[in-house]
């Protein structure tokens, strides 16, 4: 049972650590605090290696954590998030089946029969502007497109939750944005509580109603959390243009700032 008015996902308390060779353990994320709304878009960026995608990986029930609790609509999760589709940087489409093929087999594999998945999946290709395309198998794909079927394969589910991990961080500069483009019409027709994890504040702050930073690691934890009131529906070309979004941008900046020159100063680069 789920209770109607729980946040989508929750994080309380969370803390992540890893085992490393020799029973040392390796702190990854500690004590994040983090609740999204259902129907909320919520981007969580940091730098590079500081636990986003551990972050992630917890809310998909991938990761178990070490302490504190994760929740889902109100209940403790136990073992994979049903209620989460999950849309990686690197494709996960599979090679040797179409486009269509690819979109369709989340259905198939849910039980539906083959014909309805089919149409189905045609539909949603369709709606990511691939709907001439379901013929093509992966390697006949541009990198964007490919992301569109990814899309498409995780939408398709109709999942109350998306987690999206830099999803668009392989595209170049102009296929983000109109990969974000895209993902934000899909959205507010019909919205889910997103989680969208990226290094690029910019993407951020143009996509989400909440943008949350996370610091360093080891032991990284959530030290920010900025509300994004830019009017809806927004065009990302044209949001980047506003005083606001430069206000917000430079605000968050501030606190990012310092993180990123930390995980580079770790790594010996400056
Ligand atoms: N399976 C693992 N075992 C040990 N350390 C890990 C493992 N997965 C991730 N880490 C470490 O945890 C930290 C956070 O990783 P990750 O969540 O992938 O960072 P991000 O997505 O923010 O770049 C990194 O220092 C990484 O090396
Ligand atoms: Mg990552």
């Amino acid at each position: 049972m789920t209770t109607p008015t729980a946040a989508a996902v929750s994080l309380d308390g969370t803390t992540v650590a890893f085992r490393l060779a020799g029973g040392r353990t390796y702190t990854a994320v500690e004590t994040a605090q983090l609740s999204v709304a259902d129907g909320e878009f919520v981007a969580i960026v940091g730098p590079t290696g500081c636990g986003k995608s551990t972050l992630l990986n917890v809310a998909a029930g991938l990761l178990k954590p070490a302490a504190g609790s994760v929740r889902i609509f109100g209940q403790p999760l136990a073992g994979l998030n049903h209620d989460a589709g999950y849309l990686f940087q690197a494709d996960a489409l599979f090679p040797w089946k179409t486009a269509l093929e690819n979109v369709a087999i989340g259905l198939e594999v849910a039980g539906s029969a083959r014909a309805d998945a089919a149409a189905k999946a045609q539909q949603w290709l369709a709606s990511v502007g691939l709907g001439a395309f379901g013929n093509r198998y992966p390697h006949m794909l541009s990198g964007g497109q490919r992301k569109r079927v990814g899309l498409a394969q995780v939408l398709i589910r109709n999942p109350r939750i998306i987690l999206m991990d830099e999803p668009f961080g392989p595209l170049d500069a102009q296929t983000r944005q109109i990969m974000g483009n895209l993902l934000l019409d899909l959205w507010s027709a019909d919205r889910k509580a997103v989680l969208f994890v990226t290094h690029d504040l910019e993407e951020a702050i143009a996509l989400a109603d909440r943008v949350v930073i996370m610091s360093a690691g080891p032991a990284s934890r959530i030290i920010g959390d900025w509300r994004v009131t830019l009017p809806r529906p927004r065009d990302i070309f044209e949001v980047r243009m506003k005083h606001e979004f430069h206000e917000l941008h430079r605000e968050i900046w501030q606190t990012l700032k310092t993180e990123v020159e930390k995980t580079y100063k770790q790594a010996g680069a400056v």
